[in-house]
């Protein structure tokens, strides 16, 4: 049942026009498609098959007349259309019921709303078709509904008619000018108010945005719509693109599988990424709003004017379009330090996430080679190691080089559906003297080989010659199905600190004139050797600068380098970076050492850390030049799961005891300065979801976390007490949740009744109510026994399974990102995880399958836990009528 992306062929058929019809009904809404479709002549003549799923079939007509048809599983067969290249009119009635729908896939109803979600095979459960990318078709849709119970009616494109109908009802007819593949159709029909905006456009054309939400949610739409605004001048003035619509539409549900749905002109969003206003929303909820506002916006180019020819080709529109949201919101934070903090924080993104994945049994090239269920292939390597593979070509032809190569694109691909080799090809035409052009089919094997590469350095300082030489090879380990790797291209931006920490000028062997301090190696061979000259004592390379390249980096540094590199590195990431690798060594040997053993409590009571480390951290969080919003992720130690990726046999209950006991020490030795970091990181007057505003209280809402836990040990009530008051006090929620979660986390007594204030306070926010759920099941607290209290939580009547967000909030809360909870000895937290997979499977197969992923990396554990995760994942897998999304997932982590 496996999809092969070698067995791509072009469609029999083109659509080149379809006119739908919905009259509109919960139960039963009625669909009447009119197709003008032709033969593709390029291809041998074959029968007409069009995709379909939980369908009812009422009716065909071919040319005004009755035509015979079969059904051949679920798709519908049509084998005597008429010859030739004639265009043939073909129209189909169907029927579906939208309020049975669960999936939220295709046609469903939330809140007494319709909304759709089409990509990427939804449209097949709306009506039949070619439900496929490479098929591009105008579209005209005629909505028809009650108008009182659905005042509202949208759909892509412009609105060229709309009015009364008899019995109550009412209609709306809109025409999207441009040709679309049918996963960027939707309709939204139900009780919706908007926020407008007309905007002109640098182009000179008037536009109208809106936002669309319930009523009520009005005044939570502000952020949205300018993040809009400023996603549409971004993308003229970086890119030269032009909002190439009339009008453009948002529209929110709290009910989604995903961010949201970059739909033709009407995209369709997950509520947590459209609603915020500063007392719901946190500063990451702002930034989360603005990144998909844009991502999707992007899209109307990147996914929309040029999309994908099948299903493999994915990354082309997502790795493209992360590359591109990536970019606005460090173009949006401005400083060059507020930059690197994004950069960072998408490197931990693919570090803990991605890599994992590249590990594990669903790895997978950025361009997969075969599926079983498109869905699964949502994944961080499609889109964050695809936006990767974008920024190397980005870094490898300049700024000014990616602007020509996305202008060739579009020349050479506007209105077509094309592959990710299209696009290379087109950057490396735009740039041929660039060394993408120079290694350009080298390069692809970005997109066709699995697994991360690693990049061994090593450095040997000739104090005689004065020369400094940079041994560099590469590896990649075997990923399912692909045994041996071929090299890489691999750019490894780098620079030299001198013993005192300065930036060493670099002048390369046998080049003549000394440049700059930093310059970009590009490793294409196994092994090479560079070397530099005039060095004048035993330098510290700074490897890698920004992430240039999304590898493991191997490089024996010492503890005195490291402490170097984070005290002086020009480029701030590798600061960040060198302090990562000391605490990332220091919980390795920690865990490693048997004289590290936790008390009755769970508690570790001797120390962990080297004074120099506790110095150095103390030396960023003293220092006035570094950001706020950098201090606090230097100051965050490396996660018990990306701890966990470098160990061959995890033990997580270990890895959370001694993690914890580095941050207790980090509290108690730093209380002073966490102390002042709190005091002087207020952020009094109005409140400004800004990055310097964002870094401020990111940095006193870990310093409280700190100070509650250095409390925790030490007995002290003044700084919970404190934290409750701010808790009470504060005046947006970024500072409430984040001095509930200190207490929270640190297993105060107060935090019992801080969390029923805050829920009684919210208990109407549905986004936050998510909030306290995920808190709850996420927490550390009572030495990992968790999971009565996950049980306990999804009795709450506000529980609700069905609602995507609100399952994640308390399941996904505890599998995925409560390790220390999740993994117990006696496996209860695996078999909780087992009967939530099957119980979603039975009504959302994309949101179970997600679930499911939380097993990936089984095989790691040591026992007692390995056996109990394979007997859970035995026991979903044994399940007879498993859907195909989880069947794929399961069968992929117990094979060998
Ligand atoms: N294209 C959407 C986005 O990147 C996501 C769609 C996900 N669809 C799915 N079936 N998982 O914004
Ligand atoms: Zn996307």
């Amino acid at each position: 049942t496996a999809i092969q992306r070698l067995d791509y062929t072009a469609p029999a058929f083109w659509i080149d026009t379809v006119d739908l019809t919905f009259d509109l009904d919960p139960a039963k809404t009625r669909v009447l498609s009119k197709m003008r479709i032709r033969r593709n002549m390029d291809v041998p003549a074959q029968p007409l098959r069009l995709d379909g799923e939980e369908l009812n079939l009422a009716r065909v007509m071919v040319n005004g007349g009755g035509t015979s048809f079969k059904m051949e599983g679920s798709q519908l067969v049509l084998e005597n259309l008429p010859e030739g290249d004639a265009p043939i009119d073909l129209e189909i009635f169907t029927t579906c019921a939208p309020i049975k729908n669960t999936q939220l896939s295709g046609l469903y109803v939330s809140n007494d709303t319709f909304f759709t979600q089409c990509e990427a095979e939804g449209f097949r459960r709306i009506t039949y078709f070619l439900d496929r990318p490479d098929v591009m078709a105008m579209y005209t849709v005629t909505l028809r509904a009650n108008k009182a119970q659905y005042p509202v009616l949208l759909s892509n494109g412009n609105l060229v008619d709309s009015g009364e109908l008899e019995d109550g009802r009412h209609f709306a007819k809109w025409v999207d000018p441009h040709k679309k593949p049918s996963y960027l159709f939707a309709l939204v029909a139900g009780k919706l108010v908007a926020r407008e905006q007309q905007i002109r456009s640098r182009a000179g054309n008037n536009h109208l945005l809106q936002v669309f939400v319930r009523p009520g949610d009005l005044e939570k739409t502000e952020h949205a719509m300018n993040s809009l605004m400023a996603s549409i001048a971004w993308d003229e003035a970086r890119f030269g693109l032009s909002l190439d619509l009339d009008r453009f539409m948002i529209v929110a549900t709290s009910d989604f599988n995903m961010g949201a749905m970059e739909n033709k002109g009407l995209n369709i969003f997950n509520t947590k990424y459209v609603l915020a206003s500063q007392s719901t929303a946190t500063d990451v909820d702002f930034a989360n709003i603005e990144s998909v506002v844009g991502h999707e916006y992007f899209h109307n180019w990147t996914g929309d004017r040029v999309t994908c020819r099948d299903w493999f080709q994915l990354s082309l529109k997502e790795g493209l379009t992360v590359f591109r949201d990536q970019e606005f919101s460090m173009d949006m934070a401005g400083s060059t330090s507020a930059r690197a903090v994004k950069r960072i924080e998408d490197v931990r993104v693919l570090r803990t996430v991605q890599f994992p994945e590249d590990a594990g049994p669903m790895a997978h090239p950025v361009r997969p080679d075969s599926y079983v269920e498109i869905n699964n292939f949502y994944t961080v390597t499609i889109y964050e190691k695809g936006a990767e593979v974008v920024r190397m070509q980005h870094n490898l032809v300049g700024r000014e080089g990616f602007a020509k190569g996305m202008k060739l694109y579009f020349e050479r691909h506007d209105g077509q559906a094309v592959t990710c080799d299209d696009f290379v090809q087109a950057m490396a035409d735009a740039n041929p003297e660039s060394p993408l052009a120079q290694n350009l089919e080298q390069f692809k094997r970005w997109y066709s080989q699995a697994g991360t590469p690693r990049v061994a350095a090593q450095g040997r300082y000739d104090a005689d010659a004065r020369t400094y030489t940079l041994a560099l090879s590469q590896s990649c380990p075997a990923t399912p199905g692909q045994g041996d790797k071929q090299p890489f291209v691999i750019p490894v931006t780098l620079g030299l600190l001198g013993a005192d920490g300065s930036a060493l000028p670099l002048q390369q062997q046998g080049d003549a004139h000394a440049g700059g301090t930093e310059r970009t190696i590009v490793l294409t061979e196994p092994r090479m050797e560079i070397t530099f000259v005039n060095v004048d004592s035993a330098p510290v390379p700074s490897l890698l600068r920004g992430f240039s390249a999304p590898v493991v980096l191997e490089c024996e540094f010492s503890d005195a380098d490291l402490l170097n590199l984070l005290a002086h590195d020009g480029d701030p990431f590798n600061r960040w970076e060198a302090g990562q690798r000391l605490g990332l060594r220091i919980a390795l040997g920690a865990i490693a050492n048997p004289g590290v053993t936790a008390n009755a409590q769970g508690d570790v009571e001797q120390s962990v850390l080297p004074a120099s480390f506790v110095q150095a951290m103390r030396d960023v969080l003293r220092n006035p030049s570094l950001d706020a919003a950098f201090k606090e992720l230097v100051l965050t130690l490396p996660s018990e799961g990306y701890i966990a990726e470098q160990m061959d046999e995890v033990d997580p209950q270990r890895i959370h005891t001694v993690r914890e006991a580095m941050r207790a020490e980090l509290a108690a030795s730093l209380h002073e300065d966490w102390i002042q970091a709190f005091e002087d990181n207020q952020t009094p007057g109005a409140y400004s979801p800004d990055a310097t505003s964002a870094g401020r209280r990111a940095l006193a809402g870990h310093a409280l976390n700190m100070l509650c836990l250095a409390a925790r040990r030490s007995g002290d009530t003044l700084w919970p007490g404190k934290t409750y008051q701010r808790f009470k006090d504060a005046g947006n929620m970024t500072d409430r949740f984040s001095a509930l979660a200190a207490l929270v986390n640190s297993g105060h007594e107060l935090a019992r009744p801080a969390l029923e204030r805050f829920h009684a306070l919210f208990k109407d926010e549905d986004l936050v109510v998510d909030k306290w759920f995920a808190l709850q099941a996420g927490t550390s607290d009572r030495n990992g026994n968790i999971l009565p209290a996950v049980r306990e939580l999804m009795k709450h009547p506000d529980f609700q399974l069905k609602n995507p967000n609100r399952a994640r909030s308390v399941i996904f809360s505890y599998c995925n990102a409560n390790p220390g909870a999740f993994h117990r000895a006696d496996g209860a937290g695996y078999a909780y995880w087992a009967d939530r997979v099957l119980e979603l499977d039975g009504f959302n197969p994309q949101v179970a399958s997600r679930l499911a992923r939380a097993m990936d990396r089984w095989r790691k554990l040591a026992e007692p836990y390995r056996a109990l995760a394979r007997a859970a994942i035995e026991r979903v897998a044994a399940k007879p009528d498993l859907s195909n999304d989880v069947r794929e997932v399961v069968t992929r982590a117990l094979a060998d």
